[in-house]
């Protein structure tokens, strides 16, 4: 089953933060806040590390296309008080049927430990379940990302597989799990 097609990407709010899509002229607050080892540690094995001088524009174009093809959306985390550019970035893509990974996030380190991750993950999760009404979140981690773990428990999802996982800081225990669109709604009710 092909994923579903993404609509363009809104703008969400949340008390402390903006959520806008990104755009080109993130690349350089990009540049300068994402190639922390904090920061790449547990993501994606494929970001090219050391992260190379033109890392953060081929990403951006790569985000760009991704939301004109409704394949993907791509948030800068922008706060309303405090700098005016992005501090991190929360993306979410539909379910592929194999990845079993939906969601992804950073957050630059001098703004770690605030609550401001749980904030963000809170506003697109609830567009996920509520805007496009998908039935399930997959998400994943690596075990020992104390603080991506985390949110998933505090979120409710339900802890499904380990396996492995290749990231940035090499292969290690990978978390997946599941979050069902009516333990989220009914979390948010109670
Ligand atoms: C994951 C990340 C986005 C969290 O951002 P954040 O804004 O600091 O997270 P929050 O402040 O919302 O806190 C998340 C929870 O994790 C907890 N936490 C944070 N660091 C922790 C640690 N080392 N051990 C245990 N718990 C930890 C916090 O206490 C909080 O839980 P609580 O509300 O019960 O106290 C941030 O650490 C980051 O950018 N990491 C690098 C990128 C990354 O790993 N992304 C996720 C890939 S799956």
């Amino acid at each position: 089953m092909p994923p579903s097609r993404m609509p363009p990407t809104p703008v969400l709010h949340t008390p402390r933060l903006v959520l806008r899509p990104v755009r080109s002229k993130d690349a350089p607050v990009i540049q300068r806040r994402f190639p922390q080892w904090e920061v790449v540690r547990w993501l994606n094995a494929g970001i090219p590390w050391p992260y190379p001088a033109d890392g953060a524009s081929t990403y951006v174009a790569t985000c760009l296309e991704e939301m004109a093809r409704g394949e993907k959306s791509h948030w800068a985390i922008v706060p309303r008080k405090g700098p005016a550019d992005l501090i991190g970035i929360i993306d979410l893509w539909p379910d592929d049927g194999v990845s079993r990974d939906q969601r992804g996030f950073w957050l630059d380190p001098a703004f770690h430990g605030q609550g401001l991750m749980t904030e963000a993950a809170d506003r697109v999760t609830d567009y996920a379940f509520r805007q496009l009404g998908w039935p399930c979140l997959w998400l994943s981690n690596a075990q020992e990302n104390r603080a991506s773990r985390r949110i998933k428990e505090k979120q409710g999802a339900q802890l499904v597989d380990i396996m492995i996982g290749r990231y940035v800081g090499g292969e290690a225990s990978q978390m997946v799990w599941q979050l069902m669109r009516e333990d989220w709604i009914g979390r948010q009710a109670a």
